[in-house]
């Protein structure tokens, strides 16, 4: 058992919740009258994935698929894909859901491969984006909150596996 860590909340449970019921309505919009397969990212993504759904009243499917980049608090620069969808997306709309874009090498490796699969439409929705790090090489349609480069957890994100059940986001302090 590691010891725990001192973390400052950056979003609480409710401004969190807030946020969401604002882009769901946004992205209702933006697909009246569609269907629409969301693709949680795993497994950072699982709980904004079951928030969104929820506040969205479009008519979703839901996919997983599982990448792996991370060890501790740094990328290592390789992406894999650990799960893939079990379902055919080809001329779906399908909206890819992200915990945070940093580097952002997972969500271009995530775009290539979707996009080869020939969607309907392809888009992004990410809960967090550190546009500092991220040059937006790609247009990202849909997030809730933009932060600097500090290394975040809850609300879905993890250290090393740890801290995802929080349902806020915070920072870690360093002790
Ligand atoms: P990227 O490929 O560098 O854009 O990293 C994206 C992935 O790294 C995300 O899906 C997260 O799983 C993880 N990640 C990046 N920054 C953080 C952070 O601050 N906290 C927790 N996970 C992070
Ligand atoms: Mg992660």
């Amino acid at each position: 058992m590691s010891i725990p860590l001192k973390i400052k909340p950056l979003f609480t449970e409710s401004q969190i919740q807030s946020r969401i019921s604002e882009l769901a309505k946004q992205i209702d919009r933006d697909y009246a009258g569609e269907e629409v397969v969301v693709v949680s990212v795993m497994k950072g993504a699982f709980i904004f994935t079951a928030d969104l759904v929820r506040a969205m009243s479009t008519p979703t499917k839901i996919e997983f698929i599982g990448v792996s980049s991370y060890e501790g608090t740094r990328s290592t620069g390789h992406v894999r894909i650990s799960h893939d969808l079990t379902g055919d997306v080809t001329g779906c709309n399908v909206l890819l859901v992200e915990d945070i874009i940093d580097t952002g090498k997972t969500i271009d490796y995530l775009l290539d491969s979707l996009s080869v699969r020939e969607p309907k439409s392809l888009k992004i929705c990410s809960f967090l984006i550190k546009p500092e790090v991220y040059n937006m090489r790609h247009k990202i349609d849909y997030t809730c909150f933009e932060i600097s480069k500090e290394f975040v957890v809850g609300y879905g994100l993890d250290l090393d596996n740890s801290y995802r059940g929080l349902p806020y986001l915070g920072q870690i302090i360093d002790t």
